[in-house]
């Protein structure tokens, strides 16, 4: 499900996400709001959408990646297919969207906004699926970012490292199982938004809880292991 952002001043904005909001963002005050309907599995509608913000807007100027294929938290059952499945919603569809987008935002210097997870750069269990998909993320971006930086290339790429946010997905997937607690989702939003139109290399929030498990990790990995496995009740977990 994509909608796209109408304001004032950064004025052409698509953003990928896996709720309808467009109604609200019109009742918020966007000036327009549309949404497609499709899968993300599938990489003909991912270039798709992005044909439809071009034939709309005649170009962009941020491009907020944002969806995910539903999670959960449980053992690893040894799906490949489903491996598949996952990394089709959570990295190429991203990858397609980024590739069928760049001429439109080379031209308008625009920005590249990418959702990710302190599960994209530190290791939790019971997310084997989407921590390989958001680790892919960090991968191809921060390549892509360092060759821009050497080509000239007006477009910036913000990498946004998110702890745990309470949505309801998020919450109702953690429920019972995860002791931590969660984030405001609007302040998140506004955080993500921020760090685009900034031309952010990467944003953390919450900060302290994103940054310190990876000061953490480099030097004594053992012991972030340890701490992280310390907040899950792995009795609760589905199988
Ligand atoms: C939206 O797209 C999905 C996947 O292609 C499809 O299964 C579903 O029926 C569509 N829903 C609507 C309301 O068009
Ligand atoms: C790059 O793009 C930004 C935003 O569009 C603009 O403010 C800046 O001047 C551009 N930089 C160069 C070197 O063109």
């Amino acid at each position: 499900m994509q909608k796209g952002l109408k304001g004032q001043r950064a004025s052409r904005i698509l953003l990928s996400s896996f709720f309808q909001v467009v109604a609200q963002c019109l009742e918020l005050g966007a000036a327009s709001a549309s949404y497609i309907n499709g899968s993300m599995e599938d990489m003909a509608f991912a270039q798709s959408v992005v044909k439809k913000a071009e034939e709309l807007w005649g170009g962009l100027d941020m491009l907020i990646l944002n969806h995910v294929s539903p999670a959960f938290l449980s053992y690893f059952n040894s799906d490949v297919a489903y491996m598949q499945k996952v990394l089709n919603i959570n990295f190429l569809s991203y990858v397609t969207m980024t590739v069928a987008s760049l001429p439109m935002l080379k031209n308008s210097g625009g920005s590249l906004v990418v959702v990710s997870s302190l599960a994209g750069k530190v290791a939790f269990p019971f997310t084997v699926y989407y921590s390989a998909t958001k680790f892919a993320l960090d991968g191809f971006f921060s390549s892509l970012r360092q060759e821009f930086a050497m080509t000239n290339t007006n477009v910036s790429i913000t990498l946004c490292v998110l702890g745990l946010i309470d949505t309801e997905t998020a919450m109702k997937a953690v429920s019972g199982v995860v002791q931590i607690s969660a984030a405001p989702k609007e302040e998140c939003a506004l955080e993500i938004i921020k760090g685009g139109a900034l031309r952010q290399r990467e944003i953390y929030y919450e900060y302290f809880s994103t940054r310190i498990p990876l000061l953490i990790r480099d030097w004594a990995p053992n012991l972030l292991d340890y701490i992280i496995q310390r907040n899950y009740n792995i009795e609760k977990l589905k199988d």
